[in-house]
């Protein structure tokens, strides 16, 4: 089993963020889902909620023994991988601005380290959720139930209620 590193905010994890999880574990991987933490980033939850709500996710969907949740240290990215002994970083791709983004980063990465990054393509149905649209629609207070894990709803609504 190859180890492999899906990297991100997950601020928060979505139902695409778990999609993506799945599938790169269906392909019989390790997967370490590694939360960057960014303090200079505007956003919703801490650190530790995001990794928490993660974490009991992984546990209510069964995926607890092939998937684990860690920090992402400041540095490099292929520098972490190189720690955990991840060959490759997983990514989602939604769209072409996906790729656009996602492009410079993949080919700095196997520059780097020759770290390649595999794209998974977001399921068509999920392809419009993100983080950033999911706080603002629950900002405005609009609906998002249906777009996350319920442990993700229950870390937004809470840290909404202390906001
Ligand atoms: O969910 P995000 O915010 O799009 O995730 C971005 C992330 C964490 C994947 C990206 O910021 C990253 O790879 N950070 C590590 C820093 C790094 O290695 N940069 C140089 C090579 S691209």
């Amino acid at each position: 089993m190859s180890t492999v590193v899906l990297p991100g905010s997950f601020d928060p994890f979505t139902l695409g963020h778990l999609d993506l999880t799945r599938r790169a574990a269906a392909l019989g991987h390790h997967v370490i889902i590694a939360v960057s933490h960014n303090p200079s980033k505007k956003g919703m939850l801490d650190l530790e909620a995001r990794k928490s709500a993660i974490t009991q996710t992984l546990a209510q969907e069964q995926l607890s023994e092939q998937v684990e949740v860690r920090t992402l240290p400041k540095g490099l990215l292929v520098d972490f991988c190189r720690e955990v002994g991840a060959g490759a970083v997983v990514r989602g791709l939604r769209s072409q601005l996906d790729l656009a983004y996602e492009e410079p980063m993949a080919r700095m990465n196997q520059h780097l380290a020759g770290v390649d990054t595999v794209f998974l393509l977001t399921d068509s149905t999920l392809a419009h959720i993100s983080s950033s649209l999911v706080r603002e629609v629950h900002a405005l207070g609009g609906d998002v139930s249906d777009m996350l894990p319920e442990p993700s709803l229950d870390a937004l609504s809470a840290a909404t209620a202390v906001s």
